[in-house]
């Protein structure tokens, strides 16, 4: 029992360099709308304690840049060394961030461009083939690439978080016309598969190696649990009932008085929810969103369900029973398309619960892949083998029991930052991420 083979670019220098390109571009062309859409007011203020202001995540992509790209790859010295720690996430938390002497919108942005500029010269003539570790296979490329995507969704959480009109517009994700006849669950059969993956060139320290878990066999949700079957649990009394809850889900339900996800209000017998500027009713068909961890938990256990496990949501996703393989997505080998996952900030939110019938797994699930990030019982931790690479501070410093995992990646996060095998994390008590969940029961 294995993965997929190395997909097909994998081995190509050219390819690669073709590839890397593309990523590193469309990442820069995505974080240019997120800071041109909104005046310098607006990059430099704190919309949320919990955020940076958008004006540090940009300068904190270009040094980031610098640093793996310019001084990493390229051995070049410091373009400007005294603001290294500025923009070191783990020198000053988020919340003080905006009382920083950060660079100006405009320095910003000359610091990036400046550093992309460089970087494209190394990526001419990287060595991809046989160099070392941090630039074979063009990892640090498309790492770079990567986090500057995953700052790109976490900048569009700040535009969520944004009060004022909408910044952003984006078409209408694709319907679900078959969701009345699919099936609410499927079956996963008990047996091994193989989790994380060895082959995946660009895949991110935590994600690795490829390894063997036994999972029983389980029934899981083919969707995610939508906003209609959610108001049912709020309209049952759910965020009242101590039984349903965690004891510090509890706590936090108590103490900051929850009664919904964030960013629903009730208002004459109807939910209406903010939007990117926009308030609307709250759609049932559509996966719910910004619901915490301890939420999740409470809801699976309201419907007499649980949270899936981590394994079991990959192997749901990845296990292809006829090949004994792990796919790299659940469709298949083959990239993301705009037919098979709501990806890459295409649409400002999820599909309904049944869309993308392209992109379902073997065992019948869909929208595992793009939608929303969806939370799993699991803590953040390391697999059999783990490697911190190339830098502890990107996962190695969040394994243990404070962190939970969530998988699939939702409408924000870019193909390049998503596949079957990619973790995220976040505290239990987070709900300003893109996160829903779907549910699983015992055999
Ligand atoms: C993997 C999304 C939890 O945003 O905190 C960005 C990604 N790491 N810069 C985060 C990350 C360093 C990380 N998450
Ligand atoms: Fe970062």
């Amino acid at each position: 029992m294995t993965e997929s083979p190395a997909p097909p670019h994998a081995g190509d220098d050219e390819a690669l360099r073709e590839r890397a390109l593309a990523a590193l571009l469309a990442a820069r062309d995505r974080t240019t709308l997120l800071t041109d859409s909104v005046d310098d007011h607006d990059l430099t203020a704190q919309h949320s304690p919990l955020m940076s202001p958008l004006v540090w995540d940009l300068a904190h992509i270009g040094n980031q840049e610098e640093l793996w790209l310019l001084r990493g790859v390229a051995g070049r010295e410091a373009m400007r060394p005294e603001i290294d720690g500025l923009y070191d996430a783990f020198e000053h938390p988020r919340a003080t961030r905006p009382s920083l002497p950060l660079l100006a919108p405009g320095e910003a942005r000359a610091y990036a461009s400046e550093v992309r500029g460089r970087a494209l010269d190394v990526l001419e003539s990287a060595p991809l083939g046989e160099g070392p570790a941090l630039v074979r296979s063009g990892f640090a490329f498309g790492m770079i690439a990567q986090h500057e995507q995953q700052h790109d969704e976490t900048m569009l959480i700040t535009h969520q978080l944004r009060s004022g009109p909408a910044a952003l517009t984006a078409p209408e994700p694709p319907r679900a016309p078959d969701a009345p006849a699919l099936p609410a669950e499927v079956l996963v059969p008990g047996g091994p598969f193989t989790m994380g993956t060895s082959a995946e060139p660009w895949a991110l320290d935590n994600e690795r190696p490829a390894h063997q878990r036994d999972v029983p066999g389980f029934v899981i949700d083919t969707a995610p649990v939508t906003c209609g079957a959610y108001r049912a649990f709020i309209e049952d009394g759910g965020y009242g009932e101590r039984r349903w809850w965690a004891p510090e889900g509890w706590a936090m339900v108590r103490e900051h008085a929850l009664d919904a996800p964030l960013f629903w209000h009730r208002d004459v017998g109807q939910w209406l929810r903010r939007r990117f500027g926009v308030t609307e009713p709250v759609p049932d068909d559509e996966p719910v969103l910004h619901v915490s961890w301890y939420e999740a938990d409470a809801y699976a256990r309201w419907a007499g369900r649980r949270l899936p496990t981590e394994a079991e949501w990959e192997k749901a996703a990845r296990h292809d029973p006829v090949s004994g393989r792990s796919r790299r997505y659940p469709w298949g080998d083959e990239d993301p398309t705009p037919e098979r996952a709501n990806l890459g900030q295409r649409h400002l939110r999820p599909a309904p619960a049944g869309a993308y019938p392209a992109g379902r797994a073997p065992c019948g699930a869909g929208q595992l892949i793009g939608d929303v990030w969806e939370w799993t019982a699991s803590d953040f931790l390391p697999y059999p083998g783990f490697a911190p690479f190339p830098y502890r501070e990107y996962s190695e410093v969040f394994f243990g029991p404070e962190h939970k995992v969530l998988r699939g990646g939702s409408f924000a996060v870019d193909t390049v930052a998503c596949r079957g095998t990619f973790r995220n994390w976040d505290l239990p008590v987070r709900r300003q991420i893109f996160s829903g969940f779907r549910t699983a029961r015992d055999l």
